[in-house]
Parts: C-alpha cells; structure tokens; sequence
C-alpha cells in the first residue's frame, strides 16, 4: 500500500470483507452443492467467454473463498492459485479444496493485491488471471492492479474480467425519486473513494454489519478527462445521516 489512505482504506475493507465470509459460509449463505457434486457452473456470460482451460494454469485474483478457483479445476485447469487478503476466507477455500480433494492443485495464498508478485512465487508462469464480480471496485489504484495482473502472467498469457459496469450503480430505487423512479445513488466521475455503510448482501440480503463502512473506487476504469461534474451534496449529506448507501 502506498500510503496511509489506502492503509486505512485496506484495513475498513479487509475487516468487512472478514464478516461477510463468515456471512457466506453461516446457513443461508453460498450454496457449495453443485460445487461438492463436481458439476458447477459458470454464470452464462463466462461460459460463452472464458479461453479454453484444458491443462492451463490459473491465477484467480480477490478470490473469496475459493469458489471459483476450483471450479476452473472442475472445467480443465491444471492448476490454480487463488489469492483474497481476507484470512478467513482463505482458511476456508484451503478447507474446500481439501475436502474436494484438490488439495495437490489448488494453493491459496492470503495476502492484499498489491502484494501478489511478492506473495506468489511463480508470478509470471500463469497462463490466465481469472478475475470476476465485484473485484476490481475494491482497489484504490486500477493502474497499479494492471501492473501485477500483468506480471502474475507468462508472455501471451491472458486475463479473463468479468464485473459489472459502474454506471449500473449511478442510479438506485434505495434513493427513489419523488416520482419513484430510481433516484441519484454513487458519484460517477469523481475519482474520490465511495464510502458506503454497507447494509446488504449479495447473498443474504439485508444484514446488520458491525464492520459496515466499505471503500470502493467505482470509476477508475472509465475516468474520462474532459467532463464537469456537478456536485449533488444534498443527497449526500442526507444519507450520511443515516449510514446508508454511500456516505
Ligand atoms: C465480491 S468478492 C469477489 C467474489 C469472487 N468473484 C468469487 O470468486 O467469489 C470480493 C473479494 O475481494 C477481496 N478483496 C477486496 N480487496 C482486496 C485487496 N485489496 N486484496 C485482496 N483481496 C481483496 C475480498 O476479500 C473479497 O473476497
């Protein structure tokens, strides 16, 4: 981490994303069956995307509990190498890929991004970085993020990115309009952090967090040079009151 804003930016992150792998891994959280069957499957978007995996290496960057990095297993990798800063998480994709007995070709390694060419050995050697939904808003420098997607590959590697778009986030029914239409939500050209109170999962729903506050940098991709921003603080300052949404 560069400097002290990102450290702090870090540590906020890395305890929210600590309690919400416990959120995942409680009763109602992620659903391991099809995985625990050997019959998981990609979201239709990567099925009709992702390279051919036979035999290939895989890095997957930010990834959870390991979900994911054993499902390339499942669809033809030869090896993978998972990588999330949460300890908790880690902890539990290793256990996963014990249980599923992919112990010999699944190494998962708990350390931040920013890290990764130091906390991987064989970076360089990959022949894809895999890198999926709800990844790349977490980091606070998208340049930097290429600079190590870029080393973790071998020369002619590739990396396969599937996230959503963050205008998807612009506009949301948590802030209706007075005519009910989905009313001004996250800033879209700012290249400030978004700091949300985070009150609901994409798994379980609405939730209490005790480790509420999230920094997210929506926008870094898409930064455009020439645009002016008009500021909207009303709507900001009204939901910072109550802690929720982006404050
Ligand atoms: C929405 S999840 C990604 C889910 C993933 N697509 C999967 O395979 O399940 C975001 C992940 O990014 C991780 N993360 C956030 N910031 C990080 C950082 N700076 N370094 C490493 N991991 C980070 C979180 O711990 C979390 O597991």
């Amino acid at each position: 981490m560069a400097n002290s804003g990102e450290a702090a930016w870090r540590s906020a992150n890395r305890a929210h994303w600590d309690e919400r792998t416990a959120i995942h891994l409680a009763p109602g959280g992620y659903n391991f069956a099809a995985l625990r069957e050997g019959r998981a499957q990609f979201a239709a978007i990567e099925r009709d995307e992702l390279p051919p995996l036979a035999g290939k290496r895989a890095v997957h960057l930010q990834c959870h509990f390991g979900a994911d990095t054993l499902k390339l297993l499942q669809h033809g990798a030869a090896a993978v190498v998972g990588l999330d800063f949460s300890g908790p998480a880690i902890k539990a994709a290793r256990a996963l890929a014990a249980e599923l007995g992919f112990a010999d070709r699944a190494r998962f390694v708990e350390a931040d991004l920013y890290d990764a060419v130091a906390a991987i050995p064989d970076a360089g050697t990959f022949d894809v970085a895999y890198v999926t939904w709800g990844a790349i808003c977490w980091l606070p420098d998208i340049s930097r993020w290429c600079e190590i997607v870029a080393k973790m590959l071998r020369p002619g590697g590739s990396l396969y990115l599937a996230d959503g778009h963050p205008a998807a986030l612009v506009l949301d029914d948590a802030v209706a309009a007075s005519d009910g239409t989905p009313g001004f939500y996250t800033p879209y050209f700012s290249g400030d952090p978004v700091i949300y109170c985070e009150s609901e999962d994409y798994i379980v729903g609405e939730t209490t967090f005790k480790n509420a506050i999230t920094h997210t940098a929506l926008v870094q991709m898409m930064r455009p040079d020439h645009v002016r921003w008009h500021e909207r603080t009303e709507v900001v300052d009204e939901q910072a009151e109550g802690c929720s949404g982006a404050v």
